[in-house]
């Protein structure tokens, strides 16, 4: 099979928002305890963080970390978790049914993300609490001093503010599990008083309502269009969720779920558009994609797994063990981001450790990456800079989930000192390699400084932690630079990055 690609110099898409590299942390199973945080654990640091699982978590330079949910955070009183540890009350979680000890709290979460070299993006809750919660909460984290919350702040061993930037509106406030779900109506009441409240105490804060939870929910895609039109002058995102599973095994409909992703952002643009106009705003709003994974591995046991784990403290949950064919779905939803750049300025991986996630640990053993771990690494790393316009020439096939899938997927990031093009390319198709041949009009294309790839002959290979290096990325072979154009074979089923120099 043969893939003509072609880019032009001139045709970039948008400046890509580092932010879109970043990842969710929720108080749920084993994500907080045993993940991040385990004191006794033999690399766990004076503050009881694991240092295994920071060292694999700064390697993935995730520029926010979204917390403290989902769900989770519906039902969270956040004063439950400052001050003292002994002090803090035990508390029933009833998103996941289980008991919360409340030993990591906000501040401490703050204190990891720096260590972690990145940044919180907090959520408030706007369930079971509201505006005055939400306020005292920013009063906490961002003012320096002088006030009832900054004061208590800073007795609690933080002289600084936080200076946390990106706030969630709530979570998932569309979902009838949701712990107090609201309509729309009410929803975009309450976010737009509270998100004006917020900007109020400082209008450079970058706020997040609520979108749908996925393009599935009865409410989609009305939600947005009410949502927004309460509360479109007060918020700078609205959030958008998705899993995807794999239950009919077919191997070809699953890797083509990035498509119907692609059209989730479309549709949703045109919607922020329409609110736009209808109001006559300056006013920009963009999608922020803070819950996107694979998910399904373990979901039919998790039902099982929450039923009988009920008011445990840290369960394992969720604890999905992802294979090689997840990868080539995790690339082409990356891709997805990068090519719909102009519009998703925030997206998350859902989530970081152990729940669903790219870094698994045990608890008093070692932690690992998991296979979605590497597509994901690599992309923070160099899919950085400026999205160019990608046209792919290939055969396409028709599935359940979408028609006219491309065999082969494709995004281009111009580095941001000019000098390299980097391409993520998935070849789709089960059997065939594929003959690549990409034009660089307007560039100089110098030669291939890197070819990456991550393939296995196992769909279903996975890294567990007695082998935690099945899959994992390999140098390429085989592309070249010839008459100014990229020469190449990509295997069947394949991820790739290529880099050329330009
Ligand atoms: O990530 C797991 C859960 O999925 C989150 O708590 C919720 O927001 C979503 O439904």
């Amino acid at each position: 099979m043969k893939a003509r690609v072609s880019i032009h110099r001139d045709f970039e898409i948008s400046e890509i928002d580092d932010r879109v590299y970043s990842a969710f942390l929720e108080h749920l199973g084993r994500a907080v305890y045993g993940g991040i945080y385990e004191p006794g654990h033999p690399t766990a640091d004076a503050d009881g963080f694991r240092g295994d699982v920071l060292e694999l978590v700064r390697d993935l330079d995730l520029p926010l970390v979204r917390y403290p949910g989902g769900n989770f955070v519906s039902n969270y009183d956040w004063t439950d978790g400052i001050g003292p540890r002994e002090d803090r009350p035990v508390r029933l979680d009833y998103a996941w049914r289980t008991t919360e000890s409340n030993a990591m709290g906000t501040d401490d979460f703050v204190r990891w993300c720096r260590k972690a070299g990145t940044e919180p993006m907090l959520a408030v809750n706007l369930g079971s609490k509201g505006f005055t919660e939400a306020l005292a909460m920013l009063e906490y984290c961002n003012h320096p001093g002088g006030s009832y919350w900054s004061d208590l702040r800073r007795k609690h061993g933080s002289a600084d503010p936080h200076n946390v930037k990106v706030w969630c509106l709530g979570n998932e406030m569309d979902g009838p599990w949701q712990m107090n779900h609201r309509t729309a109506y009410e929803y975009g009441r309450i976010a737009n008083e509270v998100g004006r409240g917020m900007k109020t105490f400082d209008p450079t804060l970058e706020l997040v309502a609520c979108g749908s939870s996925h393009a599935h929910m009865p409410t989609y895609p009305s939600w947005e269009a009410e949502v927004l039109d309460e509360c479109y002058d007060s918020v700078d995102y609205i959030s958008l969720h998705t899993y995807w599973d794999n239950y009919e095994g077919d191997y070809l409909n699953f890797v083509a779920k990035s498509v119907p992703l692609d059209r989730y952002i479309h549709t949703v643009g045109g919607i922020i558009d329409y609110v736009k106009a209808k109001k006559r705003s300056k006013h920009d709003v963009f999608i922020s994609f803070d819950e996107w994974n694979v998910w399904y591995h373990n979901r039919k046991q998790d039902e099982k797994d929450i039923g009988t784990s009920v008011w445990k403290e840290a369960p394992p949950l969720l604890e999905d063990v992802y294979n090689f064919e997840d990868v080539l779905l995790v690339g082409c939803a990356i891709n997805t981001f990068i090519r719909r750049s102009d519009r998703v300025k925030v997206a998350c991986i859902a989530q970081l450790v152990n729940v669903i996630a790219p870094i698994m640990t045990e608890n008093g053993g070692p932690a690992w990456k998991q296979t979605i771990y590497h597509p994901l690494r690599l992309a923070s790393i160099y899919g950085r800079g400026r999205a160019l316009g990608v046209a792919v020439d290939v055969p396409t096939y028709d599935v359940q989930v979408a028609d006219d899938v491309p065999y082969l997927d494709a995004s281009a990031v111009l580095a941001p000192d000019g000098k390299t093009v980097t391409f993520f390319l998935v070849n789709r198709h089960p059997d065939e390699a594929m003959t690549l041949d990409i034009g660089m009009a307007g560039f100089e294309a110098k030669a291939v400084s890197e070819h990456t790839t991550i393939a296995h002959p196992d769909l279903r290979a996975t890294n567990t932690a007695k082998h935690p290096d099945r899959v994992k990325p390999a140098k390429g072979k085989g592309v070249s630079v010839r008459d100014g154009s990229v020469r190449g074979k990509l295997q069947p089923r394949s991820w790739h990055m290529i880099r050329i120099a330009v």
